[in-house]
């Protein structure tokens, strides 16, 4: 298992927080994700980091291979009081925290970016996938489950992934600590959490923030059949391609403009 990660530290920290009213370590688990949706009753706020997923899973039902062991792995239950419409907003502000938590850590200079919806991205190779699913049940309020995954020591190895995913320590040269960054991460998460549900409005500054920072921006994007220049997100989160928004879906294939 990768010494890089010090989960000792890491618990000791999110603890300290306060936030949580649970916080694990899992030796082994097939998805931080499952292992929560199997707990969402027992608390209101979790979060379970994996040393090893067996299970792992991406959006679209995708797997999400780890085993190189440099890729901080956990998910979080939230419950948060937020409108229906615009709830799906949530994975974009994790999106967009973890690109800000990063930058602190790298420096503005190397370009990291934020992929529509759900992806972090680094001289075109993904360094963190986001995947968020809700539990809606009558009569409770619902649960959101947010996993992240993010890429940040060592190199990829896996040759499925190796020209399409990489390391924040191969790309850049620069180690995170991983329990100051979580610190850092989830102070800024709840900040701009509590904002969202306090004002129940997607924020302008975290739209520009993201459009600032956006991989596709002005690049010739093709996704649920519509093949055009992107123009960002709009106000609601929406991705803009060739004018038209795009509320849902995947982006198959971009080049430059
Ligand atoms: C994606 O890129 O499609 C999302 C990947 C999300 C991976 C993380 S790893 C921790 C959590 N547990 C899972 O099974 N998936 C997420």
């Amino acid at each position: 298992m990768n010494s890089k990660f010090d989960y000792d530290k890491i618990i000791e920290t999110v603890e300290n927080l306060g936030m949580f009213d649970c916080v694990k370590v899992l030796d082994v688990v097939g998805s931080t994700n499952d292992y929560l949706k199997e707990s969402y009753n027992d608390f209101d706020r979790g979060v379970v980091f994996a040393k090893r997923q067996t299970n792992g899973r991406g959006r679209l039902g995708r797997t999400w291979l780890s085993e190189y062991g440099g890729c901080l792995m956990f998910s979080m239950l939230i419950k948060p009081e937020i409108s229906d419409d615009i709830v799906a907003f949530v994975t974009q502000l994790t999106a967009s925290v973890i690109h800000k938590t990063l930058v602190k850590y790298t420096g503005s200079g190397y370009g990291i970016k934020i992929k529509w919806p759900n992806d972090i991205m680094l001289r075109d190779k993904k360094i963190c996938g986001i995947l968020t699913e809700r539990i809606v049940m009558r009569g409770e309020k619902s649960s959101i489950i947010i996993g992240i995954g993010l890429n940040l020591y060592e190199s990829i190895t896996d040759e499925t992934l190796v020209d399409i995913a990489s390391t924040i320590e191969k790309e850049t040269g620069v180690f995170v600590n991983s329990s100051e960054f979580i610190k850092d991460f989830f102070l800024e998460f709840f900040r701009a959490l509590e904002n969202f549900t306090f004002k129940n409005t997607i924020s302008s500054d975290i739209i520009s923030y993201i459009n600032e920072n956006f991989y596709l921006m002005d690049k010739v994007v093709t996704t649920n059949d519509v093949t055009g220049v992107c123009g960002g997100i709009d106000e609601s989160g929406h991705l803009v391609v060739d004018g038209k928004k795009i509320i849902s879906g995947i982006v198959e294939s971009v080049s430059e403009y």
